[in-house]
């Protein structure tokens, strides 16, 4: 992959790692450590990644042995490669278990450096906020979770904070990127439809006119693009599997599947965003491979 251009901030977004604590297989089928650990053995060819985003459904089950999993796997990538760690609870999160492990989701600062939280219990129906600062961006998250249900939606309090923390200091030319689980997209199928995000209106207010350059989600197990109050919106694929999104619309299937997406943000607010899907070695042989010096030769052939 190409080098980060100057002023930029690359960001390796995961979402929806659907971890389980005792490593029980997810929807039966599906090993999701065995899974981020090939996302993550993927990545290792991303240069100059400076934050980490997994944005929600990073449990299946709650448990705190699950975040634990996840960030001894991320949390370790990100430290060894001096990047920012930074993740929100989605549906399938219990906040008790999260912030035990997680605190509130900024995990990791600048560098990879672990991020100082004063130890104060929280409800669970408190939402889970936070904001840091990497390469001079504001980060902010938003718990879009909705306790014991599945569809998404973002309390006042949430919002204050969101508010509060875009309006926290000058804007920035390279902008704040807000993660969230559930996008303020359409959904690919009826039952996504249905756990759609129930004010995205709200949150559109809420970022118009403000810094924000990009909102980074998940939820839908599939990779999409759009926008929101003229922000780009990117939804990562899954980790755990990919949703099937051009069968029957009013059925759900996935296929064993896993992805991510390499993000840029540019000093100047622009964004340039990659979605890698991870080879299986056993059913994805290569189609070609050119040597360094081969393609010396095409380029120099092509003038
Ligand atoms: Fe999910």
């Amino acid at each position: 992959m190409q080098p980060l251009a100057p002023g930029s901030l690359r960001i390796l977004h995961l979402s929806d790692t659907h971890l389980t604590g005792d490593g029980a297989l997810h929807q039966g089928s599906t090993d999701t450590t065995a899974a981020l650990d090939a996302v993550l053995a993927s990545a290792e060819g991303v240069p100059d990644v400076g934050l980490v985003v997994v944005s929600g459904d990073v449990s299946e089950d709650g448990t705190p042995a699950s975040y634990t999993r996840l960030r001894e796997r991320v949390g370790g990538w990100a430290e060894r490669h001096a990047a920012a760690l930074v993740t929100v609870p989605g549906n399938h999160d219990l906040r008790e278990g999260f912030r035990q492990v997680l605190a509130n989701g900024h995990v990791l600062g600048e560098g990879g450096r672990p991020l100082a939280h004063t130890l104060e219990y929280l409800p669970p129906s408190v939402p889970v906020s936070g904001q840091s600062v990497v390469a001079g961006r504001r980060v902010v998250t938003v718990d879009t979770s909705v306790p014991g249900s599945g569809y998404g939606l973002i309390a006042d309090e949430a919002l204050d904070r969101l508010r509060r923390a875009l309006s926290d200091g000058e804007p920035s030319d390279g902008g704040s990127v807000v993660v969230l689980h559930h996008p303020p997209l359409p959904a690919p199928t009826a039952l996504h439809e249905a756990l759609r995000l129930r004010n995205a209106e709200a949150f559109a207010d809420a970022i118009r006119g403000t810094d924000v350059r990009l909102v980074l989600g998940g939820h839908h197990h599939h990779h999409s693009a759009g926008s929101i109050a003229g922000v780009p919106v990117l939804v990562a694929p899954g980790v755990a599997n990919d949703t099937d999104v051009v069968g029957a619309y009013d059925e759900e299937s996935a296929h064993i599947d896993a992805g991510y997406l390499v993000v840029d943000l540019a000093a100047d607010g622009s964004v340039w965003s990659s979605p890698v899907r991870v080879p299986r070695p056993d059913t994805d042989p290569l189609a070609f491979h050119l040597g360094a010096d081969a393609v010396t030769r095409i380029i120099d052939a092509a003038g």
